[in-house]
């Protein structure tokens, strides 16, 4: 298919694409305003990530939205982005379900506040039975508190050592049952992980993309789907 002078082969498309938005911070900054600022013209972007994976046929769409490492900022930012997340969970809820969007939470929700926690849950609730592109929303995620999780889960469950292998671990995981991610891109220039999907990006791709979140639109969407397809994956093999 043919978009916005990108050519996309519908074949090969990732099935699992997940994105670091960075740099709203800086986008604000750039333009003398506060970081929230920087945060609430972010959710355009997020909204139009959202479309352009569920519109491409994109399985499933993981956003870092706030990290375990997130609290660490100031008392004011922290509220602003836990309040979008409020207005978020509770507004969306329609655009989600006229997409067939399921949307998934992963992180530790009990360490957030009750009211992010209560609009949360209701918009997993309502998406429950959508059946097209599932939209993780990583919300105090930390790609090791993660696998901390998971081992405690499997403790509590009694499992013996030797029922104990990566098929298992994977089973307690956030992201259990859904494909690994495919691509990985983090926006903003920065080339870190920062404890994201630690198990899951075992074989990703990256893309490393200069562009400030709020700066993001679908054609950078296309871009990187053009970059991701021409690469070789081998997994370790040779070809
Ligand atoms: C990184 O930019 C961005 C974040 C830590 C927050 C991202 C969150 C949102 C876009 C809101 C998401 C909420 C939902 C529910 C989807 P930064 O602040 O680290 O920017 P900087 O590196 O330039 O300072």
């Amino acid at each position: 298919m043919e978009i916005d002078g990108y050519t996309i082969d519908e074949s090969r498309l990732p099935r699992h694409v997940a994105i670091i938005m960075d740099g709203n911070g800086r986008w604000a900054k750039k333009r003398k305003m506060p970081r929230i600022f920087g945060h609430r013209t972010a959710m355009k972007a997020v909204r139009q990530a959202i479309t352009t994976a569920s519109d491409l046929g994109i399985e499933v769409l993981t956003l870092y939205a706030f990290s375990t490492e997130n609290w660490k900022r100031s008392a004011e930012e922290v509220s602003g982005l836990m309040s979008l997340a409020i207005r978020y969970f509770l507004n969306e809820i329609k655009s989600m379900n006229d997409r067939d969007i399921r949307v998934r939470v992963i992180g530790d929700i009990s360490g957030l506040p009750e009211k992010v926690q209560e609009a949360a849950h209701k918009m997993l609730a309502d998406t429950a039975d959508n059946q097209g592109m599932v939209l993780n929303l990583a919300l105090n995620y930390g790609g090791r508190e993660e696998l901390v999780h998971a081992a405690r889960k499997m403790a509590e469950a009694g499992l013996s050592p030797d029922q104990i292998d990566e098929a298992q671990i994977e089973k307690y995981l956030y992201t259990a049952g859904q494909p690994d991610p495919d691509l990985v891109v983090r926006t903003s220039g920065e080339k870190r992980l920062s404890n994201f999907l630690l198990w899951q990006i075992a074989y990703a791709e990256f893309i490393f993309d200069d562009i400030l979140w709020p700066d993001f639109d679908a054609s950078c969407f296309y871009k990187w789907i053009v970059e991701y397809q021409h690469r070789d994956r081998r997994y370790g093999g040779v070809k």
